[in-house]
C-alpha cells in the first residue's frame, strides 16, 4: 500500500485507478493545476533543471529519490500515509468510536471548510514567494525554494483529493476555487491574512519559513488525529514533507545572523548604519522582522475563544497537538484555561471552559516551539561573543483577531497609549526605510558554490551533495 504507483498520469498509492470516476475528475482538474503552476509558480523557472527530492514511498526510510528535474514535470502525487484498520477516535465526544472512513453528513460542512481552508493556503505560499527565485542568495537557496514551492503544490493534490474523493459536486467546486483565489487580490483574495502578505525579499521568506510553515505544522498535527481518518493519514504524510521548510526558515535566519555576528566582530561595531554600509542585515533589523512575522503567524491560529474550535475538537474533526500523549480525558469538559484580555489598560488573565480556548491552546504549543528555535539562534550569537539576544514578542504584540484585537501593546508586553505606539512602532515592527534596505541587498547569486554577501554558506549541502553542487541547471 505504501508503495507509489508512478506509471499512472497521478502518481499515488490510494488506488486511483480502481475508482475511474475519481480518476477522471482528477485528471481534469489536473491541467488547471499545471496552468496554475504555469502563471503563478516560480517566475522564469520552465526551462530550469532542479536538483528535488521526490517522494518514492510513504515509509520512513528512504521515502524520497533526488535529482534534476524540470518543476512543471515534477510527479505531483497522492500519498496518505498507511491506514489503521482499527484506529478508533481518541478524543472528543465519539471517544472510543470506530474512526471514519467517510464523512458523517452532520460533520461535512464543518469538514469541508477545515480543508479548504487548509488546501488554500498551500497554492497561497507559492503564489507569495513567486519573484523570490529572481533575488536567491544563492544556488542552494534557490534549490530549497523551488522544493518547497512543489511540495506546497503537493500538499494542495493532497487536500484536493480529498474534496474530491469525499465531498461530491461541492468538493470539486471547492478544488476549483483552490486554483482561482490569488494571494494578495483585493477581489479574490486567499482565506487566512498572512497568506496575502507579500513575501517581498529573503529575510522575509526564511521568516515565513521559520515562523508560518510551523503554523502549518501546528494545524497539520492538529489534523492529523482527525476522527475522519483519510485527513488524518494524509497529514500526517504532509508533515514529513513540511520540517525541511522549517529547516530552510531556522537555518537560513541563522546563517544570516552568523553573517553579520562575523561583520560586527571584524568590524568592531554595533552601529546599525556601519553595518548596513558593510551590505550585511543589523540585528535590530532582524529582531523587526521576527517580531511581525511571530505576530502575523500567531494570528493564524483564530480567535483565543471560538465556538468553532470547541465544536471541532468535540465532534472529533480536529485534535490538539500531540492529543494522544496527553494525561487527560481527552473530551475537557469541565475544564478551564488561561486566555489575555485587555482591562484598564492591563493584560490580565481570564479563565474560560478550555473547549472554547483550543485555538489558544494550540498557539501556545506553537509558540514553545517557536522559542526554541530562537534560542538556537541567539547561541549562535553567543558564540561569536555577541552580546544580545533575539526574542519573540509576547503574543499581545500586533495582533489582529480575537480579544487582542487592535489593542496596542509592546513586544515585552505593556499596553501603550497610541501615541507611545505612533512613536516607537518603526522600533518595533519593520520601517519602510527597513525594508527598502533588505531589498537594496537583493541581487542575485547563483553560480555554484558562491553566496551573496549578507548570508554565510550552509554548514552542508542537499542530499550529502557538496555546498558548491549544481543545484539548478539553467539550461
Ligand atoms: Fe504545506
Ligand atoms: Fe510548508
Amino acid at each position: 500500500m505504501s508503495a507509489i504507483n508512478y506509471s499512472e498520469k497521478i502518481p499515488n498509492n490510494v488506488n486511483l485507478s480502481e475508482d475511474r470516476t475519481l480518476q477522471r475528475a482528477l485528471e481534469q482538474w489536473q491541467p488547471n493545476f499545471i496552468s496554475w503552476w504555469d502563471d503563478m509558480g516560480p517566475e522564469g523557472s520552465t526551462d530550469m533543471d532542479v536538483y528535488l527530492r521526490t517522494a518514492v514511498s510513504v515509509d520512513p526510510q528512504g521515502w524520497a529519490s533526488f535529482g534534476h528535474v524540470k518543476m512543471r514535470d515534477y510527479r505531483w502525487g497522492i500519498f496518505l500515509n498507511p491506514g489503521d484498520a482499527d484506529r478508533q477516535i481518541h478524543f472528543g465526544d465519539h471517544k472510543g468510536e470506530k474512526a471514519w472512513q467517510d464523512v458523517p453528513g452532520e460533520h461535512r460542512a464543518n469538514l469541508r471548510r477545515i480543508i479548504v481552508t487548509q488546501g488554500d493556503t498551500e497554492p497561497a505560499s507559492v503564489e507569495q514567494q513567486r519573484h523570490l527565485g529572481l533575488t536567491a542568495p544563492s544556488m542552494y537557496d534557490l534549490r530549497n525554494l523551488f522544493q518547497i514551492n512543489v511540495e506546497e503544490g503537493r500538499h494542495l493534490w493532497a487536500m484536493v483529493y480529498l474534496l474530491h474523493k469525499h465531498f461530491g459536486r461541492d468538493g470539486r467546486e471547492e478544488a476549483e476555487g483552490l486554483l482561482e483565489r490569488r494571494s494578495g487580490d483585493v477581489n479574490n483574495p486567499r482565506i487566512l491574512g498572512a497568506f496575502n502578505e507579500a513575501t517581498p525579499d529573503w529575510l522575509s521568506f526564511f521568516m515565513f519559513t521559520y515562523f508560518t510553515d510551523r503554523d502549518g505544522k501546528y494545524q497539520l498535527c492538529a489534523l492529523a488525529e482527525s476522527a475522519f481518518d483519510p485527513l488524518a493519514r494524509t497529514t500526517k504524510f504532509m508533515l514529513t514533507e513540511e520540517a525541511h521548510h522549517m529547516f530552510v526558515g531556522e537555518s537560513g535566519i541563522s546563517r544570516v545572523i552568523s553573517r553579520t555576528a562575523q561583520a560586527m566582530n571584524e568590524l568592531k561595531t554595533d552601529d546599525a548604519g556601519k553595518l548596513r554600509a558593510a551590505g550585511v542585515i543589523d540585528l535590530p533589523t532582524i529582531q523587526r522582522y521576527i517580531n511581525f512575522h511571530f505576530s502575523v503567524t500567531v494570528d493564524l491560529f483564530g480567535a483565543d475563544e471560538s465556538s468553532n474550535a470547541a465544536t471541532f475538537y468535540s465532534s472529533g474533526l480536529k485534535g490538539r497537538y500531540e492529543e494522544s500523549k496527553r494525561g487527560d480525558d481527552h473530551v475537557l469538559k469541565g475544564q478551564t484555561y488561561q486566555v489575555l484580555e485587555a482591562r484598564g489598560g492591563q493584560l490580565v488573565e481570564k479563565e474560560v471552559p478550555m473547549l472554547n480556548a483550543l485555538n489558544e491552546v494550540l498557539r501556545d504549543d506553537y509558540i514553545k516551539d517557536s522559542v526554541a528555535g530562537v534560542g538556537r539562534w541567539n547561541r549562535v550569537l553567543e558564540k561569536a561573543g555577541i552580546p544580545v539576544k533575539l526574542s519573540v514578542p509576547h503574543k499581545a504584540f500586533h495582533r489582529n483577531i480575537g480579544a487582542l484585537k487592535g489593542v496596542k501593546v509592546s513586544p515585552d508586553g505593556r499596553v501603550v497609549s497610541e501615541a507611545e505606539w505612533s512613536a516607537k512602532v518603526n522600533n518595533w515592527l519593520p520601517s519602510g526605510d527597513d525594508r527598502a534596505f533588505v531589498a537594496s541587498l537583493m541581487g542575485r547569486v547563483v553560480e555554484p558554490g558562491k553566496f551573496a554577501n549578507w548570508i554565510a554558506p550552509p554548514v552542508m549541502g542537499i542530499n550529502r551533495q557538496p555546498v558548491d553542487f549544481e543545484y539548478v541547471r539553467f539550461n
